[in-house]
C-alpha cells in the first residue's frame, strides 16, 4: 500500500443521477487524523460522498483515493480499513446483537480474543451489555444505531466514515461517541463525520465543509467560516443558515403560523 499523508483525496468527483448533479466536481483533502465535519442541508451531496468513498456508487467523472488507495481499483481493501456506519444501517435483525457483531469480527478476520475483549469493551461503553442475547428487532432505533456504529469500530479502523451516526442516541450515549471519537483522534484515526447537529459539528470538527446542491461552498476550521461568512465569532449554525441561504427563516416561519 502506498503510505499517503491524506486520509481522503477527492479529484474532480462527479456523480450524476440522469439530469440530477447530486456531487459536482468536488475536490477535498482530508489529512490523516482529523475529525472531518461535511455539512448541508437535505439532499445536499453528503451521503452520495460518502457512498462514493466505500465504492458503493461509482463516481460519474473524477478519482476517489482513500488512505492512499483508488477506490475504483481496489475497493476491497478500502473497506478492510475503513469503519462506515450507513445513514440506514442494514443490519441482520433475526441475529442476536452479539452473534451479528461475533459476524463482523469474523468478516474482517478478527482473532476469538480479540472479537470477544473488543465487542465487550464497546458493549459497555454504549450500554448494551444485558441486551446483547436478544435478538436485534426487538432493539429500539438506538440500540440498533448502536450496533452499527460497534460494528463499525470492532476492526480497529484507520478511517471512520459515519453518516449521521449520532442521530437516535440520547445525550449520554451522544457523548460516549464524541469521547470515543476524540479518544480514537489521538490514536491517529481520521473521521469523517456528517450531522444535523451543529454544535456536535463545530466541538468536535477541525475541519468542516459545506455542501449546498452538490456543490462545495465553505471548507476550513471554524475561523476560516467565520471569515468567510463575514460573521466573525459567531457559532456554526449562524454561518451555516446564512451560507446555505435560509437565514430568513423568521419570515418563513410567521408566514407560517399567522
Ligand atoms: N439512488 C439515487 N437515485 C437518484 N437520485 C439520488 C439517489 N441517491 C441520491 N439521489 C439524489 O442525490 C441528491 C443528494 O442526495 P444525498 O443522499 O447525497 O443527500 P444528503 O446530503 O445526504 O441529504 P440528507 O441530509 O437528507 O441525508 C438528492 O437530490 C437525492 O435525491
Ligand atoms: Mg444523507
Amino acid at each position: 500500500m502506498k503510505i499517503s499523508q491524506l486520509a481522503v483525496e477527492l479529484k474532480n468527483t462527479t456523480k450524476r443521477y440522469n439530469d440530477l448533479v447530486a456531487v459536482n466536481n468536488l475536490n477535498l483533502n482530508i489529512k490523516q487524523g482529523e475529525i472531518f465535519g461535511l455539512l448541508g442541508p437535505n439532499g445536499s451531496g453528503k451521503s452520495t460522498t460518502l457512498k462514493m468513498l466505500m465504492g458503493l456508487i461509482v463516481p460519474t467523472a473524477g478519482s476517489v483515493n482513500v488512505l492512499g488507495i483508488d477506490v475504483q481499483q481496489n475497493p476491497v481493501e478500502v473497506k478492510r480499513l475503513v469503519g462506515y456506519v450507513p445513514e440506514s444501517p442494514s443490519i441482520y435483525e433475526f441475529l442476536t446483537g452479539i452473534e451479528y457483531l461475533d459476524f463482523i469480527g469474523d468478516i474482517y478476520g478478527m482473532s476469538a480474543d480479540e472479537k470477544q475483549q473488543r465487542i465487550t469493551e464497546y458493549l459497555k461503553a454504549l450500554q448494551l451489555e444485558g441486551r446483547e442475547g436478544d435478538m436485534i428487532n426487538s432493539y429500539s432505533d438506538g440500540m440498533k444505531k448502536k450496533i452499527a456504529l460497534i460494528s463499525a469500530f470492532i476492526h480497529k479502523p484507520k478511517l471512520l466514515i459515519l453518516d449521521e451516526p449520532l442521530n437516535a442516541l440520547d445525550p449520554r450515549s451522544a457523548r460516549i461517541v464524541k469521547d470515543i471519537l476524540a479518544g480514537l483522534k489521538a490514536q491517529g484515526v481520521t473521521t469523517i463525520i456528517t450531522t444535523h447537529v451543529l454544535e456536535i459539528a463545530q466541538a468536535l470538527s477541525d475541519q468542516i465543509a459545506i455542501m449546498y446542491k452538490g456543490n462545495l461552498l465553505a471548507l476550513g476550521n471554524m475561523e476560516e467560516l467565520q471569515q468567510k461568512a463575514s460573521l466573525p465569532g459567531s457559532d456554526l449554525e449562524d454561518i451555516f443558515l446564512k451560507l446555505t441561504g435560509t437565514e430568513d427563516l423568521k419570515a418563513v416561519v410567521e408566514a407560517l403560523v399567522k
